[in-house]
């Protein structure tokens, strides 16, 4: 009987991890809520393969626990594998991740959140809570009258597009690999520099890569329109946080929507009630009345929560079984 180890299951994956070990009675599956380091490793002894989730590095340390035991097959329920060591290919990781388990988790989240800004929708419940019921100065924007900016044309980026069309906006994209459809539609511009220089709202869909790190900087802020709204539901390094603050500050963009922050890792998903927070410029960003931050929720559904376990779970299974898995990824 093969078995599989699950490491780091929440309590909200536990029923689509019971589920798919109903439907597969010919595997032994087991887990643990602790995350996989090299001291928890050993919990899957025995196992052919493991099923992970974290933020947390998978270090040298971590990925050599695991081989110690035989296991090389690891199932990443998530997108990113950029924080998977090197190291991985050297001793023979075969991984998969799961790369579309709910386009329309984080692209609704994006549309909904870039349409309360311009609606100035923090603001009016702020006012409301202090007992304030004035109108003005709280008027909002449509979003039809918007010219809305998508930087990455991949699954989320298009039901992004699909959901501001929707809206009304008029929709301009950028990527550098074209998608022949949008392009025979005439959606794309020639150069990032023209949609920070057309767009109101600008939307990142992109994965985080050496080349695109800080992205949207001081220099990039500049080029855009006046009273432009930025959108990071993708990667917090493409974002120079202070420069958006500086902008903000300066009245150069009118807001903000950020659930992916560049100094996310061992912030966000924590409880700080009755703690000193660990980070002003966050707690800043948090306070602002046109920035809505999210701790990287976007993803945060039943729909994709369910999709990210039976799917890593079903890689997992195809490569315990010697199969070629629905999505390999190359680490390195
Ligand atoms: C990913 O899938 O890589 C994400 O960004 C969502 C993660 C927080 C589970």
């Amino acid at each position: 009987m093969s078995k599989i180890f699950a490491f780091s299951i929440r309590k909200d994956e536990e029923p689509y991890l019971k589920e798919w070990a109903a439907a597969h009675p010919e595997v032994e599956v087991d887990y643990t809520d602790k995350l996989l380091t090299p001291d928890t490793a050993a919990l899957a002894k025995g196992a052919d393969g493991v099923v992970v989730y974290q933020q947390l590095d998978y270090t040298p340390e971590t990925l050599q626990a695991l081989a110690n035991l035989g296991i090389t097959k690891m199932s990443l329920r998530n997108v990113g594998v950029d924080n998977i060591d090197m190291k991985a290919k050297e001793l023979g990781f075969e991984i998969t991740n799961v790369p579309v388990y709910s386009p329309n988790a984080i692209a609704e989240h994006a549309a909904i959140q870039a349409a309360r800004v311009l609606r100035q929708a923090k603001q009016m419940d702020e006012k409301m809570a202090h007992g304030d019921l004035r109108w003005a100065p709280t008027i909002g924007r449509e979003v039809r009258d918007q010219t809305v900016g998508v930087i990455g044309t991949g699954h989320i980026g298009r039901v992004f597009m699909q959901i501001m069309e929707g809206f009304g906006a008029k929709v301009i994209a950028y990527d550098v690999f074209k998608n022949p459809e949008l392009e025979e539609k005439g959606y794309y511009v020639d150069s990032l520099d023209d949609l920070y220089k057309q767009s109101d709202v600008v939307s990142l869909h992109v994965p985080a890569m050496k080349d695109n790190y800080h992205m949207i900087n001081e220099e990039t802020i500049a080029k855009m329109k006046d009273d432009a709204v930025l959108v990071n539901v993708s990667r917090g390094p493409l974002v120079d946080t202070a420069a958006v603050a500086k902008a903000l500050d300066d009245g150069k963009l009118f807001g903000f929507v950020m659930d992916t922050y560049e100094g996310e890792v061992g912030v966000f998903n924590e409880d700080w009630t009755g703690k000193e927070f660990p980070d002003p410029l966050l707690k800043d960003l948090i306070d602002r009345p046109n920035v809505l931050v999210t701790p990287h929720t976007a993803f945060y559904t039943t729909h994709a929560v369910r999709n990210m376990v039976v799917k890593a779970f079903d890689n997992n299974l195809a490569m315990v079984k010697g199969q070629e898995p629905d999505t390999p990824v190359e680490v390195g």
